[in-house]
């Protein structure tokens, strides 16, 4: 970040950590680091951190320090996790074929570092589509409008049980599934691990119901101001739901979303009520098209 003349961000290391333990605890073989020196004056030089979620393979995370960079290192971290049969050396593959088993490879990098989109593009996990931060408040609130009649917003407790049981509403294994198949549907994948992982961290969510019951989607924010995931069948819902949760789960200072190109519904929406545009856009990277971002919000760019 000091190379390209962009701030440092803040220091406040706990979110970060919290999230590599997830990450170990679940892909405990897709998380490695690069050691240097002898075993006795040993350091680290770089680690990289993988997830696989059914199909979909996400790089989350891949750092060289600076000193150490362009030696090689990158690189192998990266063959370490990768999964076993995407590798560039596939004897069945033309030179310039991407890899198609076992499914998705897929990543978000930031713009401005050509060194990481040129890595993983050699894989054809391509740089495909953009993702903005908006940083901010709700100052023009009206932008935002009540969910429509007929939608129940029902929150979801920390354990991912519904807060109100009523005879209508599906327990705790039941909205589960509902949960996974709303996933299947929008981002390609389901990842309950990853759920409870957030929940765990303050997210508070709901999944919002049309009036005969039917899931219509799901969406998390918190009062730390980090939003999202929202994942949402009817793409028309977006401003309505992403309203409620803002007023729902009122952030104690400025709310955060990332928002990928393709969710217009929600840039538009989020600049309207009053949102700014922070920094750099990152991107969305994938060797085939995985999730319908137009209807997601991911919960941030190492963990969608
Ligand atoms: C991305 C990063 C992990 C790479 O680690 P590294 O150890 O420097 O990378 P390597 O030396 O293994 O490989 C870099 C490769 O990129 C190639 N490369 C560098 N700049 C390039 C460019 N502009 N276009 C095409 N290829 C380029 C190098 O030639 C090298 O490939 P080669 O060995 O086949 O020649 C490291 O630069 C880093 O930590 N960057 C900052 C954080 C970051 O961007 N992380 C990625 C998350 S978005």
């Amino acid at each position: 970040m000091t190379r390209l003349g962009h701030p440092l961000p803040p220091p406040v290391l706990e979110p970060p950590i919290r999230l590599a333990e997830h990450l170990l605890a679940t892909d405990p073989e897709r998380f490695r680091v690069a050691v240097m020196g002898s075993p006795k004056r040993e350091r680290l030089a770089g680690f990289a951190i993988a997830l696989q979620r059914e199909h979909v393979w996400f790089l989350s995370q891949l750092y060289v320090l600076p000193s150490d960079q362009g030696q090689g290192i990158g690189q192998a971290l990266l063959s370490l996790v990768l999964p076993s049969d995407a590798g560039p050396g596939d004897a069945d593959r033309d030179p310039g074929d991407i890899p198609h088993k076992p499914g998705v490879l897929a990543t978000c990098t930031d713009a401005a570092q050509p060194v990481s989109n040129a890595l993983y593009g050699k894989l054809g996990i391509v740089a495909r589509m953009p993702v903005v931060n908006l940083i901010g408040r709700l100052s023009s609130p009206q932008a935002l409008p009540q969910l429509p009649k007929g939608v129940e917003p029902v929150p979801l407790e920390p354990t991912g049980q519904l807060a109100h049981r009523n005879p209508a509403a599906p327990g705790k294994a039941d909205l589960a599934g509902v949960v996974d198949s709303i996933d299947r549907a929008v981002l390609g994948y389901a990842h309950r691990a990853d759920h409870d992982f957030l929940r765990i961290q303050g997210r508070s969510g709901f999944l919002y119901r049309a009036a005969a019951g039917d899931p219509l989607g799901y969406g998390y924010s918190s009062r730390a101001g980090r939003f999202g995931p929202v994942a949402l069948l009817d793409e028309t819902l977006t401003a309505p739901v992403i309203g409620h949760l803002m007023r729902a789960i009122e952030p104690r200072g400025a709310a955060s979303v990332w928002v990928p190109g393709a969710n217009d519904r929600a840039m538009v929406a989020l600049l309207r009520a009053g949102f700014r545009l922070e920094g750099f856009p990152a991107m969305f990277c994938w060797t085939r098209p995985f999730a319908a971002f137009e209807r997601y919000l991911p919960a941030g760019l190492a963990l969608l």
